[in-house]
């Protein structure tokens, strides 16, 4: 059988992999199953039957670090035959998925056990009869409370939102203020603990929301450009951890010229993946992230396609759902980026009016509509070259979704149906889910989606 479980709770976003030698089997989220948001504790049907379990981290040092934090612990609820730490989860994660021989790995995270930033020199070596083993070294780590994942989080609290949730709210945000106290915060983020939210700082009061987080953008571009110049090499480069959420800072590391993969579930759901694959000690074959429950329907294309054209959006749920917080074609709101239609959308999901979308387009004509890094994840953010404004952020760039001609999603022959019909080779694509609540997982939640919130999902 060979079967590997690896799995990862007790902090946010539970998470379960399950492998056979080098093939995925499935990997899920808690949240989506539970219908918790970030549920921290694994749902029962997620622990299936294995030869091997393997969890993410080592629970007696992070014990350590709790109570040098005089933080609450709690312990994992599932007992598992080996163990791996937080960041060699996450490091693996990523570098047992990509195709790189030899590598740098940059892992940002708020917090694991200790580390909050470890930087690893990553090589496959070939052994007798061709067999290749996978080496992962750690060169570099910072270790708390130095942490920009905490800092983010701080800064994200401070303005009204989530920590550890919202923080690509204060991505978004930043694009509409300027870094005017980049220096303020860069005295925060290396000299104040985080953890517990910004300090009561009289300087702070006087700065907007959208400058503070402007601010905060700019100081963790420039610390994680710096670690990628003083301690990655290697031209290519794994970046993992939540902070590989961050696709601006992304796009500027792309600037560097690296080669860059980030597996699109960099969070510590994805590390359940890494315990998985460094428990197997081989790398995996990296298909795509369409590995969590399955709904086979009878879509039809052109009636989507036509329900466009009426209606201007619709639900999408087919196929097996996204591994990774991106709806990619699988879970989606689509929608006619022709139109103005930001504002019903955000609507839709009860989010706030400012928040941008990004659009899925065909990888044919990608080109012709932006300029920039971008790929099938939404993992950076390009240039728009054309005036669709639903799918343009006030900055003038898109987190595009690149739509290759043999991507298993549905997303793609409706993109080329609506193409055909429209002459416009993208969509708005957003997560079919409302604002705080877990993206829809199975047809019944599709159902009860469409009810709800009077949208038609197909
Ligand atoms: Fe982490």
């Amino acid at each position: 059988m060979n079967k590997i479980l690896g799995l990862s709770e007790g902090f946010h976003d539970a998470g379960a992999t399950l492998i056979q030698n080098s093939k995925i089997l499935s990997a899920t989220h808690a949240e989506r199953i539970s219908r918790v948001k970030n549920d921290r504790w694994l749902h029962h049907s997620q622990i299936a039957e294995a030869d091997t379990t393997a969890f993410y981290e080592k629970d007696w040092l992070k014990r350590t670090r709790q109570i040098y934090a005089r933080q609450p612990y709690a312990k994992p609820r599932i007992k598992t035959d080996v163990s791996f730490y937080h960041h060699q989860s996450h490091a693996a994660a990523g570098f047992y998925t990509s195709k790189f021989d030899e590598c740098n790995i940059l892992v940002v995270d708020a917090i694991g056990e200790w580390d909050t930033i470890s930087i690893w020199k990553a090589w496959v070596e070939k052994g007798p009869l061709g067999k290749k083993r996978p080496h992962m070294k750690k060169i570099k780590s910072f270790k708390y409370p130095y942490s920009i994942g905490l800092f983010y989080s701080a800064i994200t609290k401070y303005i009204g939102l989530k920590p550890m949730e919202d923080e690509y709210i204060t991505m978004g945000m930043a694009g509409y203020g300027d870094p005017t106290d980049s220096l303020l915060m860069e005295n925060i983020l290396k000299n104040v603990n985080c953890h517990k939210g910004l300090p009561d700082l009289p300087e702070l009061r006087h700065i907007s929301k959208e400058n503070m987080a402007a601010s905060a953008q700019s100081v963790i571009e420039r610390e994680l450009t710096k670690l990628v110049l003083n301690h990655c090499p290697s031209r290519n480069l794994v970046m993992m951890g939540g902070v590989a959420l961050n696709c601006v800072a992304n796009s500027k590391i792309a600037g560097l010229g690296k080669n860059i993969w980030i597996m699109p579930n960099p969070g510590d759901c994805g590390s359940s993946l890494g315990a998985a694959a460094l428990a197997y000690g081989k790398k995996l074959k990296w298909i795509d992230p369409y590995l969590g429950t399955d709904i086979k329907n009878d879509i039809k294309i052109k009636e989507v396609v036509k329900h466009l054209i009426d209606h201007s959006y619709c639900g999408i749920a087919n196929g097996r759902s996204e591994f990774g917080p991106r709806a990619l074609g699988n879970r989606s709101l689509i929608a006619d980026p022709r139109r103005d239609i930001k504002d019903t959308i955000n609507q839709v999901k009860r989010r706030q009016r400012f928040r941008p979308f990004g659009p899925a387009i065909l990888e044919e004509y990608a080109d012709e509509y932006f300029k920039g890094p971008m790929n099938e994840y939404m993992q950076f953010v390009a240039k728009a070259k054309h005036d669709y404004k639903s799918v343009t952020h006030v900055d003038g760039t898109s987190r595009v979704q690149i739509v290759k001609p043999d991507c298993k999603s549905v997303i793609r022959p409706i993109l080329e149906e609506w193409y055909e019909k429209t002459g416009c080779p993208m969509l708005l694509n957003t997560s079919l889910n409302i604002k705080g609540q877990p993206m829809v997982d199975t047809w019944e939640d599709a159902l009860a989606f469409q009810k709800e919130y009077n949208v038609k999902v197909f």
